[in-house]
């Protein structure tokens, strides 16, 4: 029997335009494509690639934990892969980025004796950086998960961007939430005012899926952000508030390592 093995792609977030032409390549190939990339359109761009793709969207909901779904994944995916088949799984965006199942199903593939490997592609925050016209390097740049940067009172520099993942969700300890609710909003905005002025302008961001489409941008001051029409695609962008300093050891460290 063939030794199996397994490939994680990601599709991007633009359906069909950001599917890189490695990631194409492992889709047309391969004996089974599982994929979690989203919409129909996304699944039918897929299809078209590859007549045996097999959807395990249906995987959430139905009253089961987010991380009961993951375990269900990658129990289907390895399965596969023991099975001696040339496995892709497809994952919308970056499969590395907030994706569990991906990571961990190259992980125990390996730990099995299976050649296994994640390719990178698109991720939403590659979007944030061309549609909102700013460079990561050029202010400094920090993404956190909204509930982790909530629950674990994240320790951040507020004169660089900050990137906020899955606000819809925030505040969920369940995993078992899959709409938002203001009250969730309304708490991350008090988090973040702990932080930031209430006029500080503050983007709830979301990338275009559709090859024509255009982002969704909400720009509004950070108080009034439970007035945003959020959605589980929704990211928060909140642009730096005050300068970055010198620091007066720091230069006086470089100076005596350096001599500059
Ligand atoms: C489970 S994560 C998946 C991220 C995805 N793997 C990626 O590479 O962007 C879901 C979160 O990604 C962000 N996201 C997903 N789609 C998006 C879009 N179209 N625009 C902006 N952010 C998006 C949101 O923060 C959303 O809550």
């Amino acid at each position: 029997m063939a030794r199996g093995s397994l490939i994680v792609v990601g599709t991007g977030i633009r359906i069909g335009n950001q599917c890189t032409i490695e990631a194409k390549h492992h889709i047309v190939t391969a004996d089974v494509v599982f994929e979690v990339v989203g919409d129909e359109l996304a699944q039918e761009f897929l299809r078209s690639l590859n007549e045996n793709v097999v959807s395990l969207q249906h995987l959430y909901g139905g009253g089961r934990a987010r991380s009961d779904t993951y375990k269900a994944m990658i129990e289907i995916i390895l399965s596969a892969v023991r099975e001696g088949k040339r496995v892709c799984a497809a994952f919308y965006g970056h499969p590395g980025v907030y994706v569990y199942p991906s990571h961990e199903s190259v992980r125990r593939a390996r730990e099995e004796g299976y050649e296994a490997e994640m390719l990178p592609a698109v991720s939403a925050d590659a979007c944030v950086f061309a549609d909102l016209g700013f460079d990561p390097g050029w202010l400094g740049c920090q993404s956190f998960e909204a509930t982790d940067f909530v629950i674990n009172a994240r320790k951040f520099d507020p004169t660089a961007v900050l990137i906020l993942w899955q606000i819809a969700l925030v505040g969920d300890r369940s995993l078992r939430v899959f709409s938002s609710d203001p009250r969730r909003i309304r708490l991350l905005a008090e988090v973040l005012m702990e932080h930031y002025p209430p006029d500080h302008p503050v983007t709830v961001y979301c990338a275009a899926t559709l090859p024509m489409g255009h982002a969704d941008v909400q720009t509004l001051p950070l108080s009034r952000l439970d007035e945003a029409v959020i959605t589980q695609e929704s990211t928060l962008v909140v642009p730096p508030y005050g300068e970055a300093r010198p620091s007066a050891d720091r230069l006086a460290l470089m100076e005596a390592r350096l001599g500059a």
